[in-house]
């Protein structure tokens, strides 16, 4: 039984003895060189408060409970690897901005009440696909986030240093609490958000194409589904649950329920390199109460997939695993439908959620990461003709994107060519508000035009 008497770093050790995950493989940690320095760094943390409470938690599992039972639509999205270095208020303000207006007009297109769920507030590690990288013979350890290490190749930077958690921790707090702040504040005004889709809409290049539409979300009112949960503003905090050291430092165990939670985010997810059923990030995630979820790309079979699902949550309540499926536009029509047909056939309980960027990723002539904004749509809209053909529900969309006009992916007035003016990901490139409101508006045309007749208030 858990000793609720005990303070809480004290609860989560119990909850959470360390050898059960670290006698585990476990796969994109760094190897940090000074063991001292982790442990003060991973005691510090562990006697920190928690950045989310469980009562959180639990209302974002109802909420994505919704979404499994095809009421209720997310929209997840944000940076790639947020950055220490990138402390910009307005910036953050426009990316929650930008998840509120994508959620007014996708909101509009399923006619289904929308769940936000940013990637920040956390989002500082990342996995990788080799361990070091070389530059004119020179060979440094990757850059694997700045929870971990610098993106400069210098040896000093490239150093993993523990203390960077400690920073991380601390960062989240700050953007957390501007988060909030703007949750409540004009910039949550269903009216804004509107406001910012009609502006885009009138000034887009394809304005004759997206007026008729921007007028019908217009006279809807903005967004739909406002029966009584969805509250304007209401965004949660998402991230890879990647390093493990700093996610199990603030695992906390709630005194009422005696419930083990990661309380650096409302949400974490499994990435697709380290979702493996004897690894040490499945091995933790089973013992969180979180909402969780599982990128899954197109090489899992059917099997693995439902064993990863009886793993994560085997009381199978809806809310509490979201699989984010991300595997390629040129595979999607090939890979999902097995899967989905399999996972729906023993009856699992599921949300469906599209990631169209990370099975897209090509590299410009330019030498830039990049995706064509194309390749996405044609992921994206792949995905909700596999789950409506098959009587599911297609339950959201995972995107990367910022609120800044960033020159990151191809098309939407972006050329191969432009790629350089204004790159500043250090890691994934993202949409931009206008290509992400094209993405939204394209998704619309091609649901509405489906639909066989519109539910939607105030339209008859
Ligand atoms: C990511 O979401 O940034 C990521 C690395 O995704 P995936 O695990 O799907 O490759
Ligand atoms: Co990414």
């Amino acid at each position: 039984m858990t000793d609720t008497t005990a303070d809480p770093a004290t609860q989560a050790r119990a909850a959470h003895p360390p050898a059960d995950w670290r006698s585990l493989p476990a796969g994109q940690q760094p190897r940090w060189p000074d063991p001292a320095a982790r442990d003060e760094a991973v005691a510090a943390l562990t006697a920190s408060l928690p950045l989310v409470v469980p009562r959180e938690c639990d209302r974002l599992t109802g909420r994505l409970a919704a979404v499994t039972r095809g009421e209720a639509f997310l929209v997840q999205g944000g940076d790639c690897a947020e950055s220490l270095d990138a402390v910009d208020a307005g910036a953050l303000g426009r990316s929650a901005s930008l998840l509120q207006q994508l959620a007014t007009v996708l909101g509009y297109a399923t006619a289904l009440p929308t769940v936000t769920v940013a990637r920040l507030a956390g989002q500082y590690a990342k996995p990788r696909s080799a361990p070091t990288e070389v530059r004119d013979g020179v060979e440094l350890p990757v850059y694997r986030g700045d929870a971990v290490n610098g993106h400069a190749f210098t040896a000093a930077d490239r150093t993993p240093d523990p203390h960077r958690m400690l920073r991380v921790y601390h960062a989240s707090a700050a953007t957390l609490n501007l988060v909030r702040a703007y949750g409540s504040g004009e910039h949550a005004d269903p009216a804004y958000a509107l406001e910012c889709v009609l502006r885009f809409a009138r000034a887009s290049p394809e304005r004759a194409r997206h007026a008729e539409l921007a007028a019908e979300i217009e006279r809807a009112g903005g967004f739909t589904g406002a029966d009584g949960w969805y509250i304007p503003g209401e965004l949660f905090t998402s991230h890879e649950g990647l390093l493990l050291d700093y996610e199990s430092a603030l695992t906390r165990v709630d005194p009422v329920t005696g419930r083990a939670y990661a309380t650096s985010g409302h949400l974490l997810w499994i990435g697709e390199r380290t979702r493996q059923l004897d690894g040490a990030h499945v091995a933790y995630f089973s013992r969180i109460s979180n909402p969780i979820a599982v990128k899954v790309g197109p090489t899992v079979t059917g099997d693995e997939l439902l064993r990863l699902i009886d793993r994560l949550s085997p009381q199978g309540e809806p809310g509490r695993l979201t699989l984010v499926t991300r595997m390629g536009a040129d595979r999607v029509r090939a890979a999902l439908p097995a899967l989905v047909e399999r996972v729906t056939t023993e009856g699992r309980q599921v949300a469906w959620v599209c990631d169209p960027m990370h099975g897209n990723t090509v590299t410009a002539p330019s030498g830039h990461k990049t995706r064509r904004f194309d390749d996405v749509l044609a992921e994206l809209t792949a995905f909700l003709d596999v789950l409506r053909g098959l009587g599911a529900h297609p339950g959201g969309v995972h995107l990367e994107l910022t609120g800044d006009d960033v020159t990151e992916c191809v098309g939407v007035g972006v050329a191969d060519d432009a790629l350089a003016a204004r790159y500043r990901s250090v890691c994934d490139p993202r949409l931009n508000p206008d290509q992400s409101l094209d993405l939204a508006f394209r998704v619309t045309e091609y649901l509405t035009a489906r639909r066989p007749a519109r539910a939607v208030r105030g339209i008859e």
